[in-house]
């Protein structure tokens, strides 16, 4: 949807974006600009800066960026409208509203009252007459009351509409009751009826406290047909791809990492136990969206999958996801017990403790993964097992690294630390080579280094585009110079991106308004941070000349190009003349 100009222009001057990143970020002056530890990406050295002039955000180690809205919407995970609102909120701005835009938040706002109603209606049947069994459960399970409250933890009584009765009671209506997935629709007569009947019920909270969804576990493992875990169904305000449960408590931990396990009970028992870090996915495996989430809150994962089969292929698939997510990730190999929950419970906090420091980083992972595959006593297998580790050592940067662990494989293959040096070393041209032949795919120009770091903004006429990007930077930061680029269309442009963004900066310039980031519409988030950081780069003061010369140089190209179109077009239709007789 959109919103007027003029509305935003106010809201961006009402929130300062020093301020609101301020919030999140301990910002330190440096000249104009102000410096930080980028909260995108784990980093030691501040390389995340704020312009407050500009009104813009540029991390220079991660490539994001953009206005005081960007920022909410990356930070806080919001749609661009949603961020709108809660600036406008913070700044106490009334927001112009598209109908559709409204109805939709409405609804939304509904069903979060719905579920908190919905959460309060099932914590209190725990403590209800027709509750007892259900509390006797969680209570052998070792969930003492503080965590029950804790966890709003709650009982679904064992009825067909208890839920429906009190939502109805509240004023819920119909609809909203279908669209809330706590109810299922019978298909006899379409009457209404609770999913979760004699259930314990687990919230699903997210990290701005909505409950969105719940989690409900059978009471007994009798009742084979009964699946043991019901959980909501994907609505309007629940997508369990996207959500962490106990993130809303996970993320306010000081521990400076993060606990990743596989159900509730696991996650609830660390709470419970003093680990107050530990976050559970929805019962799906580990999804990009989710490890995007946790990379927003910590730098570093423990991953403690259940010890069973299936545990460990999870946890060999959720290591290249957080990876590439940006976070550190060490694996707890979980033995003694089958999950957190029953560890914790059979052994208590100081012994998981030393599990934990324990857990090894990914390569003894992998490497114990591997290990586990062959019988070391058969020479074939002997082999494989040499080189298989061989491939997974030489990805390994440090030279000291590279020794230890290969070290130790030989040790184990009772095999020469020699020998293993120059498996290793082999495996590593084999890569090389493959490498290189990717290499050879990708565009090798040394101008490919000036390419936008994403792959969807490439720059078709790099010297073009380097002017290009100058006099938007320099507009940027004097809109005056835009008085003087009569002679320059937009269409001139050799970067279709760049050439969109110079137009609605001429438009906004003649109509007055402010000429910014933060008032360019109808751009990708990529393509936003893109023009963030050609705004953020240090050019040295205003040069007219040099703007001037830019714009020469983006009119030349634009020459030489529409002249090369043409000569081509020619060399086309003498081409046709030669092969047909065309009579031109
Ligand atoms: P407890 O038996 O209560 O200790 O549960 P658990 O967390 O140890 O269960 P398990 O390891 O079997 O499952 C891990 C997670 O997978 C659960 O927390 C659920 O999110 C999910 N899950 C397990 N069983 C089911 C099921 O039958 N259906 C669905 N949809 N999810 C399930
Ligand atoms: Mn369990």
């Amino acid at each position: 949807m959109a919103f007027p100009p003029a509305f935003l222009d106010e809201l961006t001057a009402r929130n300062p974006i020093a301020d609101v990143v301020g919030q999140y970020v301990n910002l330190k002056r440096s000249g104009s600009n102000l410096f930080g530890l980028c909260p995108f990406h784990g980093e030691k050295t501040a390389s995340f800066s704020v312009s407050p002039d500009k009104g813009i955000y540029y991390c220079f180690g991660c490539h994001k960026g953009g206005s005081v809205i960007n920022f909410m919407m990356e930070i806080e995970g919001l749609s661009y409208p949603d961020a709108v609102r809660s600036l406008a909120k913070r700044a106490g701005m009334e927001v112009p509203e598209d109908e559709q835009y409204q109805s939709r938040y409405r609804q939304q706002e509904r069903l979060w009252a719905l579920h908190k109603e919905a959460a309060r209606f099932y914590h209190s049947q725990l403590y209800a007459p027709g509750g007892a069994e259900a509390l006797r459960y969680a209570q052998e399970r070792g969930m003492p009351k503080a965590i029950l409250t804790k966890f709003g933890i709650g009982y679904a009584p064992d009825h067909w509409t208890a839920l429906v009765d009190a939502l109805r009671k509240k004023g819920y209506t119909e609809q909203e009751l279908r669209d809330s997935g706590l109810v299922t629709v019978s298909r006899k007569n379409g009457s209404l009826f609770d999913r979760f009947r004699d259930r314990l019920m687990f919230p699903i909270i997210d990290v701005r406290g909505n409950v969105i969804g719940f989690g409900g576990r059978i009471l007994s493992n009798q009742d084979k047909n009964a699946a043991k875990y019901l959980n909501s169904p994907e609505t309007l305000i629940f997508n369990k791809r996207k959500n962490l449960f106990a993130l809303n408590l996970a993320k306010k931990s000081k521990q400076g990492y993060m606990i990743l396990v596989e159900g509730y009970m696991d996650a609830i028992a660390l709470h419970q136990f003093g680990f107050d870090c530990a976050v559970a996915s929805l019962g799906t495996a580990l999804t990009e969206d989710g490890a995007a989430l946790l990379s927003r809150y910590t730098d570093q994962v423990v991953l403690i999958y259940d010890g069973d089969t299936a545990g460990q292929n999870a946890t060999r698939r959720a290591i290249p996801i957080l990876e590439k997510a940006g976070l550190q990730v060490k694996v707890l190999q979980m033995r003694d017990a089958k999950d957190p929950d029953e560890f914790l419970k059979k052994y208590g906090a100081d012994r998981f403790k030393i599990l934990l420091e324990e857990s090894s980083n990914r390569v003894e992972y992998q490497l114990g993964a591997i290990l586990k595959k062959y019988d070391l006593r058969e020479d074939d297998q002997k082999v494989k097992y040499l080189q298989e580790t061989a491939e997974l050592i030489c990805t390994l940067g440090s030279s000291v690294q590279r020794e230890v662990y290969g070290g130790r494989v030989a040790e184990l293959a009772k095999i020469s630390p020699e020998a293993m040096k120059l498996e290793v070393s082999r495996a590593y041209k084999r890569r090389l080579a493959r490498e290189k032949k990717q290499q050879e795919k990708i565009d090798l120009s040394p101008a490919r280094n000036l390419q936008p770091k994403s792959r969807s903004i490439r720059y078709d006429n790099m010297k073009s585009a380097m002017a290009e990007e100058l006099v938007l930077s320099q507009a940027l930061r004097e809109p005056a110079l835009l008085d003087q680029t009569r002679d320059l269309r937009p269409e001139m442009f050799s970067s279709q991106l760049l050439g969109r963004v110079f137009d609605q900066m001429l438009k906004r310039h003649r109509q007055g308004l402010e000429v910014s980031v933060g008032g360019l519409t109808d751009l990708t988030a990529e393509e936003t941070a893109h023009i963030a950081g050609i705004a953020q780069r240090q050019e040295g003061p205003v040069n007219e000349q040099a703007f001037q010369d830019c714009i020469r140089t983006i009119q030349e190209e634009y020459q030489a190009s529409s002249a090369k179109t043409e000569d081509d077009l020619m060399a086309l239709r003498n081409k046709l003349k030669q092969s047909k007789g065309y009579q031109g």
